[in-house]
């Protein structure tokens, strides 16, 4: 294996080798035919929907993204980050992973409006020490308007208008949208989200890449993994592109042999934020009503992201025997950059095979005893092997996944860069929440919220 890169292994997920598998010739077949994703990959990038694809060459964005972080880190010492979605998980993803312990600065992610967790937070972090990073593509998402009401008013009450804009740091959108609206007038300092970059395709913008840099994560080497991978990603051959292949399987699990929960199963604690960004990246960009024609076709696997050894004692017996409905994907890392040694344990004969194991070792067995009983079981996975859980491999990993994400949308025939289903909740939410034109959609909820025998108080 090459030293610091990512390898894919898909053995155990095509038949003949495993019985319940995507079969070769299918896939052969498809690798054939793919020239249409390929071509409607190209299409999406002229029509500048594949914003996220230039993130790992936009020097000047990223020099704008650590200049930001040099002036805050001298006088902050917590960063709390408000946004939702595709505005919090990237972030979150890269700083959980990578930051150093102690991280340079502590970074919080609120990426809720649960009163119990926001109070908890404004009581116990040190507003004086604290700056905010408010992050929108839109400038207009609910939950996002009101944590940036609640700390704007906090922050105004306590500093004034200045200490305010001080403390207050907005990723959105260049031109558009309230929030770029509101900094403008209120003398915040901003980070720019390109136009043509999507929430969940954000991560190695500033959105992602500033509270990770502030937390002290090497966002240079983020990128060039990031670079690395699009390099290998380039070219139009299914079978050496790692991206498509990766979809490619994915697409034919669902069609071919009805595996459509897509599972992530991360042996690494650090990797779980990992497997959340994944599941919104893959539910989002897949799950859509109409097809890029415009036929309802109600597409989208689901994924499910877990982590070992954890979850071999929760989800893996219905792995292992539930439904043939799954393909699952292994992350597995070879340096966990730690060791913890069971001591010499002869003096406790029940476990004395256990003396001198050390527990990155143990975990490797486990993910390599799970791989072996779902060989047997005829059921397909695929094996991610990272180096380690370092900033240059994790770009990798990222951008291989934004890449399948983008190609998997074209062999689907769905559009992966919007979102239509999630408008109408928003709306209702407006609606309740008094928003002026939104009533009507709030009056829908109201009349239904009448009696029914089906209710039991
Ligand atoms: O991927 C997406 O577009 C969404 O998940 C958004 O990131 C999320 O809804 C937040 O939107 P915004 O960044 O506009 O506040």
């Amino acid at each position: 294996m090459a030293d610091n890169r990512l390898m894919l292994d898909m053995t155990r997920a095509i038949a003949p080798k495993i019985s319940g598998g995507i079969p070769e010739d299918r896939l052969v077949a498809m690798s054939q035919a793919a020239s249409r994703a390929f071509q409607q990959l190209t299409q999406w990038r002229e029509d500048g929907k594949m914003g996220f694809s230039k993130l790992p060459n936009d020097k000047a964005l990223l020099d704008e993204t650590l200049a930001m972080v040099k002036d805050v880190r001298g006088q902050y010492r917590d960063m709390v980050v408000l946004g939702i979605g595709g505005s919090s998980l990237g972030g979150r993803m890269l700083t959980q992973a990578l930051a150093p312990k102690p991280a340079a600065m502590r970074v919080h992610f609120v990426d809720n409006v649960d009163p119990r967790t926001v109070g908890e937070l404004l009581g116990r972090i040190d507003l004086q020490g604290t700056v905010f990073n408010v992050i929108s593509k839109s400038g207009s998402t609910l939950e996002t308007a009101a944590q940036f009401l609640v700390i704007r008013d906090l922050l105004r009450g306590r500093f004034g208008k200045k200490g305010y804009a001080d403390r207050v740091v907005v990723t959105t959108d260049p031109e558009n949208g309230p929030l770029r609206a509101i900094a403008t007038r209120e003398g915040l300092r901003t980070l720019t989200l390109p136009k043509e970059v999507g929430g969940r395709f954000s991560v190695l913008s500033p959105v992602g890449l500033f509270p990770a840099a502030a937390a002290g994560v090497d966002v240079q080497a983020v990128l060039d993994g990031a670079r690395a991978m699009m390099d290998r990603c380039s070219t139009d051959t299914v079978l050496t592109n790692p991206a498509a292949l990766l979809a490619t399987l994915h697409y034919l699990a669902d069609r071919e042999v009805n595996r459509r929960i897509h599972v992530l199963w991360a042996y690494s604690d650090a990797l779980k934020p990992f497997t959340d960004w994944y599941a919104q990246l893959w539910a989002e960009s897949l799950g859509k009503r109409l097809s890029l024609n415009g036929t309802e076709i109600h597409n989208g696997p689901t994924p499910l992201g877990c982590v070992g050894a954890t979850d071999q004692h929760s989800l893996l017996q219905l792995f292992l025997e539930g439904p043939e409905d799954k393909l699952v994907t292994f992350l597995n890392v070879l340096d966990h950059q730690a060791h913890v040694e069971a001591p010499p344990a002869s003096d406790v004969p029940e476990f004395g095979f256990l003396g001198g194991v050390d527990l990155g070792a143990l975990l490797d067995a486990e993910r390599r005893g799970v791989e072996q009983a779902l060989l047997e079981a005829g059921r397909p996975s695929i094996r991610i092997t990272l180096p380690a859980v370092n900033a240059r491999v994790l770009g990798e990993l990222i951008y291989l996944y934004e890449h399948a994400t983008a190609f998997a949308g074209a062999l689907y025939g769905v559009d992966p860069f919007d979102q239509p289903g999630v408008e109408e909740c928003k709306k209702i939410a407006y609606g309740l929440m008094g928003r002026k034109g939104f009533e009507q959609f709030a009056d829908k909820v109201r009349s239904g919220d009448g009696n029914s025998r089906w209710k039991l108080t």
